[in-house]
């Protein structure tokens, strides 16, 4: 089984996300870590738009109200806990959840890059 460590889940504030690249030769992979009522979920940091990275400012995932996950470039929300596209262009659509899990304290990923 592929593996794949992609951070601490110490380093990831409760209610909130952290941003992980992971570069394997000249590919590059983002990933979101959020934490979320108690949940810890992995998706890829690709917005189902225009496939762009959410963050345009690093490890800002969030819209204001702190309650849905915010695509910088063009506004879509997304649901944390379903990654669902709730408002935006891409209405519907879902941000891609990735299977992982929590070893010795480090969110690792399961499946392929
Ligand atoms: S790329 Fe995310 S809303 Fe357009």
């Amino acid at each position: 089984m592929t593996t794949t460590a992609l951070i601490e889940l110490a380093n990831v504030p409760e209610n909130d996300a952290r941003g992980v690249t992971i570069k394997d030769g000249a590919r590059v992979r983002k990933f979101i870590v959020l934490r979320w009522q108690n949940e810890t979920i992995v998706y890829r940091n690709r917005c189902p738009h225009a496939g762009t990275p959410l963050d345009w400012v690093p490890d800002r995932f969030f819209d204001r109200g702190k309650q849905n996950l915010f695509c910088t470039s063009h506004g879509a929300s997304f649901e944390p806990d379903t990654g669902l596209c709730i408002d935006g262009p891409c209405l519907g659509d879902s941000l891609e959840k990735c299977a992982f899990e929590v070893r010795d304290g480090i969110v690792t990923l399961t499946e392929a890059l």
